[in-house]
């Protein structure tokens, strides 16, 4: 889950374009980062623990330059987060920076170091550097030491690898991982994003599965998984959307909760057709679509949940089978697939390694698969055989709030193409008012801000809620784990008394969507259960609900905007939402860049 950018110009010093590059791959993750380049034959590296700026700072006192640098930005998987350990990794004639995990790295640091070489660092990369030059130094060309090297590699990975006897040589390589490159009048790009290269070209080429690219004095050779040499299209990427700043908010996450009415209008208008009377999807979609009998959703993280609620609706609304999968787990379960009519593929960035690998599962067995991605170009989009594009922009974020919101507006006009055309009228007519909605609940950001107060306190915080809210129940909770690390868990209310009803105690809070419907009674009891074992309870309810006989009584109460149940998942996630950044907010914690975590996850 690592960024990598390698670049040879032509003339001048590319140190600063790969940090500038590196800066649009932070999201991939952010503990430590270095820069390589070659001069006089020489390696000269800088490497810092912590983010880019650190590394930025370690530049300015010791400054780098050379017309052929690459650089990484870190997410460990094998080793600590240590200077050692950050990339670029040498060994002999070549360094090497790299993403994904090397499998069998166990047994060929064995092999290297029967050859002599010295393992100094805990990475899996390690070894590749050491391969390479072994095989340089049995006479190789470098190309063929590299093709030899990734022979040996199992696992997924992308590399980019330079030479100090050859300072106008760079070859890449994907295996798993994303790799992409472009070229300028000024020089040769490559990177794990096309965010990234979009600073030098509006034109890209995604490297296919097992390419390699050799960039030899600038000019470029792409080689297929048989070391064929192949002409891979390029993409026009100028509609790209890059990093916007903050805008005045304090966050990225605060500013992309704020974008959500915005992000739902333009979504849902972009799947709407002239007079906004139905859906218009790609007609053999649709045809899929209308006479499905079951779908499949496979997704992580958010995205899951997202799919969840997408269960709830199209199987009351739409009439519709819908299995939900975690897509780590479906990829590995020899699923059944016999009666599955279509796929849903959900990704904000497209390049989730383990929903990757469940489509291509899924096309393997010849079921249709549709992605609906946030990331325009990336391989969910270009390798799914629909998709529908969530307007969200770019989510600079680690959370995700905005692409939930976009994914879900995206699902229900899947579950308004599913029902009659008279009602699908009336619906889409009503969801066209949500955004309305949604900005009410904004206004009321100062209050639910309070509400964050004494959940600080908390060691251990339940999200509970029934039918339709209880994905944003699971969702509130992954949220607030990831931005305030306290322990936070989802639950169904009526599982309560089937565990998690030890839990209670008077240190613990609970947080309870219940709005006015058939189960509030019983949502209420659930509250009234947690009550009188000292737990604390925040009640999100909407104004009809009659609560005042309760006792005891919850400590706060968030009344939601009236609006009809189908939509009010709009609403309280971003409840949800407003309450987790609240927290970190005012627990001090990095709200845009929590611990451990990265925006892409192309590992397993
Ligand atoms: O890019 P994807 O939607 O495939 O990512 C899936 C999850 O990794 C992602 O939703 C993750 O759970 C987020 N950090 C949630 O805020």
């Amino acid at each position: 889950m690592c960024g990598v950018v390698g670049i040879l110009l032509k003339t001048g010093n590319a140190v600063p374009d790969v940090i500038e590059g590196l800066s649009r791959l932070e999201y991939r993750g952010y503990d430590s980062a270095g820069v390589l380049t070659i001069n006089n034959q020489n390696f000269q590296k800088v490497r810092a623990v912590g983010k880019l700026e650190s590394l930025k700072n370690e530049l300015r006192s010791a400054p780098l330059s050379g017309a052929i640098a690459i650089g990484h930005t870190r997410w460990a998987t094998h080793g600590g987060v240590t200077i050692d350990n950050a990339h670029p990794h040498e060994s002999g004639r070549v360094a090497i920076v790299h993403n994904g995990i090397i499998e069998n790295h166990r047994y060929l640091k064995k092999l290297v170091q029967d050859q002599g070489y010295q393992c100094t660092t805990d990475t899996d990369t390690e070894v590749i550097a050491h391969l390479i030059d072994y095989y340089l130094r049995l006479g190789n060309e470098h190309h063929i030491a590299v093709q030899k090297t990734l022979n040996q590699l199992e696992g997924t990975f992308s590399i980019v690898a330079v030479f100090k006897d050859r300072p106008s040589l760079m070859i890449g390589a994907r295996h798993g991982s994303p790799l992409a490159f472009s070229v300028s009048e000024h020089g040769s790009f490559i990177a794990s994003d096309a965010i990234a290269l979009s600073l030098w070209s509006n034109h890209v080429c995604y490297l296919e599965d097992k390419d390699m690219i050799i960039i030899d004095d600038h000019k470029v050779v792409v080689l297929d998984e048989h070391g064929q040499p192949i002409e891979r299209p390029f993409k026009n990427i100028s509609h790209l959307n890059l990093h916007s700043d903050k805008l005045g908010y304090s966050h990225y996450m605060l500013k992309e909760i704020f974008e959500q009415p915005q992000v739902v209008h333009d979504t849902f208008s972009s799947l709407l057709n002239d007079d906004e009377s139905d859906i218009k999807l790609d007609a053999r979609l649709e045809s899929i679509l209308m006479s499905a009998k079951r779908i499949k959703i496979v997704a992580c993280g958010t995205s899951y949940y997202a799919g969840l609620l997408c269960q709830y609706w199209m199987e009351a609304y739409g009439h519709m089978g819908v299995d939900v999968e975690i897509a780590s787990e479906f990829r590995y379960r020899q699923p059944y697939l016999g009666d599955t009519d279509l796929a849903i593929l959900i990704s904000q960035s497209g390049e989730t390694i383990d929903t990757l690998a469940s489509l291509d599962l899924l096309k393997s067995q010849n079921i249709p698969t549709l992605g609906i991605v946030n990331v325009l170009e990336s391989s969910l989009m270009r390798r799914s055989d629909f998709y529908i594009q969530t307007l969200a922009g770019t989510e600079v974020s680690v959370a995700s709030t905005k692409a939930f919101s976009a994914q879900i507006t995206v699902l229900l006009a899947l579950v308004f193409k599913k029902i009659e055309p008279s009602d699908r009228e009336l619906k889409i007519k009503k969801f066209l008012n949500i955004p309305k909605h949604m900005n009410c609940v904004l206004d009321q950001f100062d209050d639910i801000m309070k509400l964050c107060n004494p959940l600080i306190q908390s060691k251990d915080v339940i999200y509970m809620a029934r039918g339709m809210n209880t994905p944003i129940a699971f969702e509130g909770a992954l949220k607030l784990k990831e931005l305030s690390y306290i322990n936070a868990q989802g639950y169904p209310a009526g599982e309560l008394k089937h565990g998690p009803i030890a839990l209670i105690d008077e240190s613990l809070y609970a947080v309870v969507i219940a709005p006015s419907n058939d189960c509030l009674p019983k949502t209420l009891s659930n509250v009234q259960e947690i009550l009188a074992r000292g737990g604390k309870v925040i009640l999100v309810t909407d104004h009809h609900s009659k609560i005042d006989s309760i006792n005891p009584y919850p400590q706060h109460i968030y009344r939601l905007p009236d609006c009809d149940a189908i939509f009010q998942p709009f609403l309280t996630v971003m409840i949800m939402q407003m309450l987790a950044f609240g927290v970190a907010n005012l627990k001090g914690q990095d709200v845009d860049q929590p611990r451990n975590l990265a925006k892409s996850v192309t590992v397993e």
